[in-house]
């Protein structure tokens, strides 16, 4: 595995949900973190450097957003999907994708309107919606020989009760999916049919495998991309999630005026996070060396998984994936009931993963493991798994 990559510490006095909150929650000395969504890399120089750069000049008075910024974001989807967008007119910022995702989804519609996800999904989608009465609409995805695939049928059934709104995530978190083109011409032409808007969270777009292409659903036509809002961030692929900096990208002026008001009306648009707004200069304009490293790593880990429970616990399986640093891992042969899997990782081996019976329909007796992490975390966490597997099959 590339060793290029540094790895902070488990144990160096920082503040890290992943870490040293679970430690404390646990008091478990040993405890092995695979939970949140993030790595335990160092971020990459060029975006610390934009750090430190911002810290000499001295100022932190209200930024404004330099021209560099969109040119940056151009370039970097014209290079990453030959999407050509109009950059000043079709970009604003939110902190974080979920603040985003939030205010799209209160412009576009109103309490007790439907909204559809592909289930299993991260857990804040459910969340979002439910606590802003919306109701949600679980599209299941099916489970297949190399993946996972949605159900058209299904899909179209949703819309036909009245969906006003589809949350699509992309590459889907957590199964690791980058949909195809295919794929998504074919929600588009759904969309399309049955007027359903699109919010399209594209944060791990920058997590892809080689030989795996990234297709916004947006790009497909001028018509779809005016139903769709698509979030970007570089928190997932740069590590920098601290720093609660998104952006979002519409060609609907209609959708992208709204939203700038809604900015105005929580006094948003004056002064952004001048961290996030250097850290997204940095990380899509020099930091593709480190991005290609860092895959490299995760693609071994992802390998060095699947393989260790093909040869060591075959009755389990770590399911294919393209894209992202999590591995979905099928638990249903173990007698355990689903919404216990965790829990009793936690109580008996002393590592923390997501449990898929959280994330909706079809995520139940899954399991998410997160790799982006040390070559001997995820050796133990690997061996702990199968001491596991043992005890509970
Ligand atoms: C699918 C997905 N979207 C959005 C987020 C949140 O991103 P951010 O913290 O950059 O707003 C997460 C975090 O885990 C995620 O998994």
């Amino acid at each position: 595995m590339s060793e290029q990559i540094p790895v902070i510490a488990s144990n160096d006095g920082l503040y890290r949900l992943k870490w040293e909150y679970e430690r404390e929650r646990t008091s478990y000395t040993d405890l092995l973190c695979f939970g949140t969504a993030d790595m335990d890399y160092r971020s990459p120089e060029p975006i610390l450097d934009a750090m430190r750069g911002v810290l000499d000049r001295g100022h932190l008075g209200y930024p404004m957003i330099p021209e560099r910024y969109y040119e940056v974001i151009h370039n970097w989807l014209l290079s990453i999907a030959g999407w050509d967008i109009d950059a000043r007119c079709s970009i604003a910022q939110s902190a974080g994708i979920y603040m985003g995702a939030w205010a799209i989804i209160s412009l576009l519609t109103r309490p007790q309107d439907m909204v559809t996800i592909l289930t299993p999904v991260h857990f804040c989608y459910k969340e979002i919606l439910r606590l802003n009465n919306r109701k949600i609409i679980e599209c299941p995805l099916e489970l297949i020989e190399n993946g996972y695939s949605i159900n058209f049928g299904r899909l179209e059934a949703c819309f036909a009760s009245g969906s006003r709104l589809l949350w699509l995530c992309n590459p889907h978190n957590p199964i690791g999916h980058a949909w195809t083109k295919a794929e998504l011409e074919k929600i588009a032409e759904l969309c399309l049919k049955y007027q359903v808007y699109i919010i399209s969270d594209d944060v791990y777009c920058g997590l892809l495998f080689s030989g795996t292409s990234y297709t916004p659903i947006a790009s497909l036509s001028k018509e779809i991309s005016r139903y769709t809002v698509t979030l970007y961030s570089t928190s997932k692929t740069y590590n920098t999630a601290a720093l609660r900096h998104a952006f979002l990208v519409t060609e609907n002026p209609e959708i992208y005026k709204k939203y700038r008001e809604f900015l105005t009306s929580m006094s948003m648009d004056y002064g952004q996070n001048i961290m996030g707004i250097e850290a997204t200069i940095a990380a899509l304009g020099e930091c593709e060396e480190w991005r290609r490293k860092v895959m490299e790593k995760i693609m071994a880990a992802h390998r060095f998984l699947e393989k260790y429970f093909e040869e060591n616990m075959p009755m389990c399986k770590v399911i294919k994936s393209d894209s992202s640093y999590f591995a979905w891992i099928d638990m249903r042969a173990l007698k355990i009931q689903p919404q216990m899997l965790t829990h009793l990782l936690e109580q008996e081996e002393h590592m923390i993963v997501e449990n898929g019976y959280f994330l909706g329909k079809g995520g139940a007796g899954f399991i998410r493991f997160n790799l982006a992490c040390d070559e001997e975390h995820l050796k133990e966490g690997a061996a702990r798994l199968k001491e596991f597997c043992f005890k509970h099959i």
